[in-house]
């Protein structure tokens, strides 16, 4: 471990295609990674942010790798997430792609089409289950249950610390500025933020996250 943190950051969509025009995926706009690469960067660590497609520039001062898919995404946080100290994985990881991708443009051919939709990889839980002293955090967008659930994931994917966020509220979560954000710890502290705003919210994770780190390092 550096005296300096490399925090591995993942943010945006994935996208999962039908066919060479179609796509499965999701509304992430990648703002709350960015918001964190961009915080972590001006903490003084090192930054490595690993994105989907989204309609933002790559903070400067951050090693930048794009990727479209569940499979790439764990490909290119795979390649670094040993050397990293702490990884925040932000990106809304689509759970389903399709079972096949037809090589050519589908054509309407009947009233109804039934696509069979197979399991993409569970990013996070792989790495985390190969964590070797990493600060792992993870975030969990819900609609009902907010804390109960965030709380539950982080258990089964053994996280240092996960944001709950409520995505039920109608000016919350993607595409907008602001968050109903809690922070849930694996030592059972919980801290409700209410309405934050991304990048403040940004700062607050790299904090938390960084002293989870100091913490750990101390100890070794
Ligand atoms: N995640 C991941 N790979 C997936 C799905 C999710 O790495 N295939 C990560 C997300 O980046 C996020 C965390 O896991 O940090 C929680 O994501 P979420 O979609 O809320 O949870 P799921 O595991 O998909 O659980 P569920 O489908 O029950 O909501």
């Amino acid at each position: 471990m550096s005296a300096v943190p490399h925090v591995l950051v993942s943010a945006g969509p994935t996208r999962e295609y039908i066919d060479p025009v179609r796509f499965i995926s999701n509304p992430s706009s990648g703002v709350m990674g960015y918001a964190v690469a961009r915080a972590a960067r001006a903490a003084g660590c090192r930054v490595t942010l690993v994105s989907g497609p989204v309609a933002l520039a790559a903070p400067e001062g951050v090693t930048f790798a794009s990727v479209v898919s569940a499979g790439d995404m764990l490909a290119a946080l795979d390649r670094v997430f040993d050397e990293c100290d702490i990884l925040v994985m932000t990106a809304a990881v689509g759970d389903y792609r399709p079972a096949e991708r037809a090589q050519h443009k589908l054509h309407k051919t009947s009233d109804t089409l039934t696509l069979t939709l197979v399991r993409t990889p569970d990013v996070l839980a792989q790495l985390a289950a190969r964590a070797a002293g990493q600060v792992v955090v993870g975030v969990a967008a819900e609609t009902d249950d907010v804390v109960g659930s965030a709380r539950r994931k982080l258990e089964r994917k053994s996280l240092d610390m996960i944001l709950a966020n409520d995505v039920a509220r109608a000016d919350a979560g993607f595409g907008q500025s602001k968050l109903d954000a809690t922070l849930l710890f694996r030592d059972g502290r919980e801290e409700a933020l209410g309405m934050v705003d991304k990048d403040l919210l940004a700062e607050r994770i790299v904090r938390e996250a960084m002293a989870l780190w100091e913490a750990r390092r101390s100890k070794t």
